[in-house]
């Protein structure tokens, strides 16, 4: 990370893009981002999710951001404290507003079990370095019908219409608190992670092609990011594609 680096202190307020991490990407490629930048769009047409997946989000409803952040020296084997940082932010900024959120590997984030909101990081390198990171978050604010279930917004939990540009507000807080850790104590963030992660070391139902269904208590998540999953005596690494929860 960047000295003096302050996420937000520019913010991009766009009607509609294709994807607000696509614009971000551009954007960089033109050089007409400064770091620390934030990209804002009130609909997307082509929003993306983890896994290949389309984030479809009503119009002008929620919070559909991508956050640019410069970085100095973060080697590629360190890259899961980005992704632990945001889990993180994105947590403490839910449970400042009352809500009693849990992450959920990598870093989406739950409330009583729903998904409240989603995270796609895309990392440009250097060789073994992680030169910039393009955070993208879909967070559910006013939006109260979905098509899939298991889902909700901050409005249907605290039974009240938010103002997407303070909870906005609160997520830059909670990112900008925790920036410091990211550099100086990324322990600090692991902890925090872990204490807070769903079905963390209980026994739970995972998929995986290698295992089929299988039960197993999750024990970590290792420095690439992949959650570390005790199955049978065996401590099994698994990335995105290679495991899901049943
Ligand atoms: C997920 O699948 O959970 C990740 C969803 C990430 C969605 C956000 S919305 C803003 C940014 N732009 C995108 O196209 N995707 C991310």
């Amino acid at each position: 990370m960047k000295k003096n680096l302050k996420i937000g202190s520019v913010i991009t307020f766009l009607d509609s893009v294709d994807s607000t991490n696509n614009y971000t990407a551009n954007l960089i490629k033109e050089k007409k981002i400064v770091n620390g930048q934030v990209i804002m769009a009130d609909v997307q047409g082509e929003g993306r999710g983890q896994r290949g997946t389309k984030w479809l989000s009503e119009g002008g409803k929620n919070l559909l951001v991508s956050f640019y952040i410069e970085l100095d020296n973060l080697s590629v084997k360190n890259q899961s404290r980005l992704l632990k940082f945001s889990a993180v932010s994105i947590f403490d900024a839910l449970t400042s507003m009352d809500l009693p959120a849990k992450i959920k590997w990598p870093n989406d984030i739950l409330i009583d079990g729903k998904k409240i909101c989603g995270v796609l990081i895309e990392n440009q390198f250097i060789g073994q370095k992680i030169k910039n990171s393009i955070i993208g978050i879909g967070l559910n604010v006013n939006q109260e019908n979905f098509e899939i279930e298991q889902v909700t917004s901050i409005k249907l939990e605290l039974k009240s219409e938010q103002e997407r540009i303070a909870t906005l507000g609160n997520l830059l807080n909670a990112f900008n608190k925790n920036l410091d850790l990211l550099h100086t104590n990324p322990d600090c963030l692991d902890q925090s992670y872990l204490l807070n992660l769903y079905k963390f070391e209980e026994e739970a139902q995972f998929y995986s092609n290698l295992l089929g269904s299988f039960t197993g208590v999750i024990k970590g998540v290792d420095s690439d990011g992949k959650i570390i999953i005790l199955h049978e005596n065996n401590f099994h690494h698994f990335d995105l594609k290679e495991v899901k929860f049943c």
